[in-house]
């Protein structure tokens, strides 16, 4: 298992912390929880304010299929899928890979991208609905952190049951006070966050060999 941002291709979002804090009343994060049209495509006080495809997807799956030498007919699987849009991108990179995605949200899925539709199931991330050692990489980015801690650690344990050995996920977490003090103002959804060591005694005593990075409120 690695710390290693597979992600760093991602544009780099300037986020105003103390507004969020103050915008971010009871009703807010309720509506956000739901994980609907206000969480994707509502107000930004509410989540994502327009969770649109743009493609920036595809470096970071070109990065995974050449770091996990993905074979090209790899059967990959995304815990959070959203509307699918890394999934879309993995089947115009790698055209002959199968891709299967779960996510609890029925209105993602219902907006998903039309090329994986088909393959994404309303689901939640513990337990997941597939045999043991189905998918040749198995990725969650930002999503796991939702479920509360018990749940959260069924997910991991989840994720190393149906991945034949390789997985990388992403996380909410904190290395310093003032990056907790931000991330603190900044979450809406996530019920389980912490230190990133933390995170790594965590993935050990549960026995998730993943490889693993983290959302940084910076
Ligand atoms: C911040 S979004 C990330 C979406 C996508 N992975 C991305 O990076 O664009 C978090 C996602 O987790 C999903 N989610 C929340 N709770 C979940 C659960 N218990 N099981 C599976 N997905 C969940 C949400 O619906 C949402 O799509």
């Amino acid at each position: 298992m690695s710390e290693i941002n597979l992600l760093n291709t991602h544009p780099t979002a300037k986020r105003n912390y103390d507004k969020r804090a103050a915008e971010k009343t009871p009703e807010i994060i309720r509506l956000a929880k739901q994980f609907g049209k206000d969480f994707f495509d509502g107000d930004r006080k509410c989540g994502y304010g327009g969770y649109k495809y743009d493609g920036r997807w595809k470096a970071v799956v070109e990065r995974m299929r050449q770091y996990y030498n993905l074979p090209s007919n790899a059967a990959i699987l995304d815990v959070g899928c959203g509307k699918g849009f890394m999934l879309h991108d993995f089947k115009e990179v790698m055209p002959n890979c199968s891709v299967a995605g779960i996510d609890v949200s029925e209105y993602a899925l219902e907006h998903s991208m039309p090329s994986v539709k088909p393959f994404l199931k309303v689901a939640s991330a513990e337990p997941l609905p597939y045999p043991d050692n189905s998918f040749d990489l198995v990725v969650s980015i930002n999503s796991i952190h939702n479920l509360p801690l018990e749940a959260c650690k069924k997910s991991l344990q989840e994720i190393e049951r149906v991945s034949k050995g390789k997985s990388y996920i992403t996380v909410d977490a904190w290395r310093n006070d003032l990056e907790r003090e931000n991330l603190l103002k900044w979450v809406l959804t996530a019920e389980t966050y912490m230190h990133v060591n933390d995170w790594k005694k965590l993935f050990s005593n549960i026995g998730f060999t993943g490889d693993y990075y983290w959302f940084i409120a910076d």
